[in-house]
């Protein structure tokens, strides 16, 4: 096989955050410590994972890092938008996730990622009152702002590429409309000011435009619209989305497809949780959960296909619920209560109760996506990136068909893609592979 072209990652590589909260401050903090005391990423596949090469025989075993030209933490810059956080020192401080000893060393860097003002809209988020906000009217106007921000961010940083990922607070629910048809109807939108268009929208919009991929983390629409395909393609600009894979969820695309390769069947899956987060204050909000609910439902369908084994999977009562509690803060807890049954119908019950942190979960996914959406942009790719699919809980998917959403079927599948990118056969697993 060929290898494709991949042009070098020379130079540095910014990392532009709309959302200086928790995870982002998390992530930079993360890498800060890396870089400052070798401290390892764990989390991070980009960092941590080894990559099989070739037949079993061979032990050609390389770290992913070592494979693929992937820019490294040495040349990571970031930047971020927030209408609450002033830096990213004060996010970090304000969410609560990493204890002063760990903060105190790398407290000037942190300090030193100054949020931008952003393009905010109370009407998405109801329980954030923004106050660092650009004072534009227009949206037009308003792209036309994070554009030049993007700009000046690259030029005074002395950026070679940039990247984005959204960690900005999930917006209220909303199904696409007219007005995200194509790029044309969108920015025609754009200059009317129609209320179908969010602040994320408006943050993918600027991102495209000036050639930055994006990757959200988030559940909101932001790149999974027509006009924002359209767009990816025109300026040759890869997408990614949606809603990062932490949590509950991981949990539950470990447990399901290991059910489903034994063939037992599942009558119903009831998940709860408590968080005391800003992400959770937000999420209390009916408009805003539903977005979030949307989004983690969609998980169970997909991996178990109840049209393929209706006796197993037919009838499945799947709740979610997620309760702001405020004394857990970002310490979130999630209990699963899961109805199996086997052999003669005989029913059996798993209970997990994860206690995890939802920021130490998600920082190692911010900067795979960071260097991995790179990557891509330098492999020439452009529109939807399905091969990354193994971050989200609602995958954004090519073609007709559904995305997968089986944790293992998505891990192969990124490491084939990096595979052939790279010259290299993919694995297989069978015998002679
Ligand atoms: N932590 C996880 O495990 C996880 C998993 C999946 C998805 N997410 C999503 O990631 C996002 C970030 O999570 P978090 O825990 O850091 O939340 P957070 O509330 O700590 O941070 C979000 C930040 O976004 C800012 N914000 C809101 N609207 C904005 C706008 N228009 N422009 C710029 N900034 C804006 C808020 O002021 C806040 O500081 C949320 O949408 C969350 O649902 C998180």
């Amino acid at each position: 096989m060929t290898a494709r072209h991949i042009d070098p990652p020379s130079g540095k590589l910014g990392v532009l955050l709309p959302g200086l909260g928790a995870v982002a401050s998390t992530f930079i903090a993360g890498v800060l410590a890396a870089r400052a005391e070798g401290a390892a990423p764990l989390g991070s596949v980009s960092q941590m994972a080894h990559i099989r090469l070739g037949t079993k025989d061979e032990s050609r075993n390389p770290l992913i890092n070592e494979f693929v030209p992937l820019a490294q933490l040495d040349d990571l810059v970031f930047g971020g938008w927030d209408p609450i956080s002033a830096n990213a020192l004060e996010a970090a401080t304000a969410a609560g996730v990493l204890e002063g000893q760990d903060l105190g060393s790398i407290s000037r860097e942190l300090e030193g990622v100054v949020a931008m003002d952003a393009v905010f809209d109370q009407r998405w988020v109801k329980r954030l009152d923004g106050v660092r906000v650009k004072d534009i009217e227009s949206k037009w106007e308003q792209a036309e702002a994070l554009m030049d921000d993007i700009e000046r961010f690259r030029n005074e940083n002395g950026c070679d590429r940039l990247v984005s990922v959204w960690c900005g607070s999930t917006e209220a629910y909303q199904e696409p409309s007219a007005v995200h048809e194509s790029v044309a109807a969108f920015e025609a939108g754009l200059k009317d000011s129609d209320e179908n268009i969010s602040p994320s929208q408006i943050y993918a919009y600027a991102a495209l435009q000036t050639g930055v991929p994006f990757a959200n983390g988030a559940p909101n629409l932001s790149v999974d619209l027509p006009c924002m395909l359209e767009l990816a393609e025109q300026r040759g600009v890869p997408i990614v989305g949606k809603d990062f894979k932490t949590g509950q969820t991981l949990m539950k695309t470990l447990i399901a497809p290991g059910l489903k390769a034994r063939m037992l069947g599942l009558r119903g899956w009831y998940s709860t949780n408590i968080l005391g987060n800003r992400d959770g204050e937000v999420l209390d909000d009916p408009e805003n959960f539903k977005t979030k609910e949307t989004s983690k439902l969609g998980v169970l369908d997909t991996i178990l296909q109840p049209e393929v084994y209706p006796d197993l999977y037919g009838e499945i009562d799947h709740v979610v619920r997620i309760n702001y509690y405020p004394p857990r803060g970002d310490n979130k807890e999630g209990w699963d209560a899961i109805d199996i049954f086997g052999w003669m119908g005989y029913p059996m019950q798993i209970k997990v109760d994860f206690l995890c942190r939802d920021s130490i979960l998600a920082a190692p996914i911010v900067l795979d996506l960071a260097l991995f959406m790179d990557l891509a942009a330098r492999a020439g790719e452009s529109g939807v990136q399905e091969w990354l699919s193994f971050y989200f809980k609602a995958p954004q998917g090519t073609g007709s068909g559904e995305p997968e959403h089986d944790l293992f079927i998505q891990q192969t599948k990124l490491k084939n893609t990096l595979r052939e990118w790279m010259g290299e056969k993919p694995v297989t697993h069978s015998e002679a592979g």
